[in-house]
C-alpha cells in the first residue's frame, strides 16, 4: 500500500530513470562511491561462497533498482540464484530488460513480507531502506529482511546515518563552509539507534571485509578539504584534486561518510 511520502520516491526515481537509464549513475552520481559500494558486496558475497560451498546460493536485492548491481553481481558469479524487488515500475522495467540470467524480478513493496521469498542466504540494501521515509516501516522492512534470511544468513547493508552526517557538516563549519549537506528529500537517514532492534530481530552485527567508515577519507576530501581550498572558478566535481589526496591517503580515516558499510549475520 503506497504511503503520503512516497510520491517524492517515485518522483525522484521516475526521473532519474528518464535521464540515466541502465547506468551505474542512476542511483549514484560519484563514481568512486558508487565502484566502492560494489566492490564491497562482491567482497562480501566472496568470502560468503567460500565458506558456503555446496547447494546453490540465493541473494535478493531489496531496491534492486534499475538493475545495475545484480547486474555486476551475475558477472562475478555466475551460479547465485539471483532475486531483486523494486518498487518503481519505471526503475523494475529496466532492471527486466537487462534479461539477467537465473535472476527474478517482482515489483513490489520491501515494506510488505508478501513480497520476500524464504530461506535467502544473502539480501543485500543499498541505500533503499533510507528511501523508507517513516521510522516504523523502516523497522518494518528491517524486520521482513531478518524473516527472509535463513540462520547464518548475511545481511550487506550500505546504508546512511546520521551521525557522520552531523560530523561531516560540523567538519565544514570548522572550514566556515557555511551551506550544510542534507539529506536529500527521498531519504530518512538510519541512527545508530537501529542497531540494538535490529539484534532484537536476529540480525548481529558482524565484522565486515572493509571497514563500516571506508569511504570516510572520500567524503573529508571531497566534502572538506577540497570546499575549503576550492579556488573562485575551480572545479568542482570529481577533480583530480579530490582524486589525488584520496589516493594520497589511507580510506576510512575518521567518521565522515554518512553512508556505512556494514554486515550482520541472522542469529
Ligand atoms: C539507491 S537505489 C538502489 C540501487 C540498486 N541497488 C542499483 O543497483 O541501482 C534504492 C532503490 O530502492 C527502491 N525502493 C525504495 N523503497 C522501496 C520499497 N518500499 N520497496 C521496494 N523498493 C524500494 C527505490 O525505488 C530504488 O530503486
Amino acid at each position: 500500500m503506497q504511503k503520503d511520502y512516497d510520491k517524492i520516491l517515485f518522483d525522484h526515481y521516475q526521473r532519474v530513470a528518464k535521464l540515466n537509464g541502465l547506468a551505474g549513475t542512476c542511483s549514484m552520481e560519484d563514481p568512486y562511491i558508487r565502484e566502492s559500494e560494489t566492490n564491497f558486496f562482491l567482497k562480501e558475497i566472496d568470502r560468503f561462497c567460500a565458506q558456503n560451498t555446496g547447494a546453490p546460493l540465493t541473494l535478493l536485492d531489496v531496491g534492486c533498482g534499475n538493475g545495475y548491481l545484480l547486474n555486476r553481481i551475475r558477472e562475478r558469479f555466475p551460479e547465485i540464484k539471483l532475486l531483486g524487488l523494486e518498487f518503481v515500475p519505471e526503475l523494475f522495467e529496466l532492471a527486466l530488460s537487462r534479461a539477467i540470467t537465473n535472476c527474478t524480478l517482482a515489483l513490489g513493496d520491501a515494506r510488505e513480507l508478501s513480497f520476500f521469498p524464504s530461506n535467502v542466504d544473502l539480501i543485500v540494501t543499498e541505500r533503499s531502506v533510507i528511501n523508507v521515509m517513516n521510522r516504523q516501516d523502516q523497522l518494518l522492512l528491517l524486520q521482513n529482511i531478518a524473516s527472509t534470511l535463513r540462520p547464518d544468513g548475511l545481511y550487506i547493508q550500505v546504508e546512511s546515518y546520521r551521525e557522520p552526517l552531523d560530523l561531516l557538516n560540523q567538519a565544514r563549519r570548522e572550514m566556515v563552509i557555511t551551506d550544510e549537506i542534507e539529506e536529500s528529500g527521498h531519504n530518512l537517514y538510519l541512527s545508530e539507534n537501529i542497531i540494538a532492534p535490529m539484534a532484537q530481530m536476529g540480525l548481529v552485527e558482524v565484522e565486515a571485509t572493509y571497514p563500516p567508515n571506508y569511504l570516510s577519507t572520500h567524503f573529508y576530501v571531497s566534502r572538506v578539504f577540497h570546499k575549503a581550498v576550492l579556488p573562485k572558478g575551480g572545479k568542482v566535481k570529481y577533480s583530480l584534486f579530490a582524486e589525488f589526496f584520496r589516493e594520497a591517503l589511507p580510506a576510512a580515516v575518521g567518521n565522515f561518510s554518512p553512508i556505512l558499510f556494514r554486515v550482520f549475520k541472522k542469529s
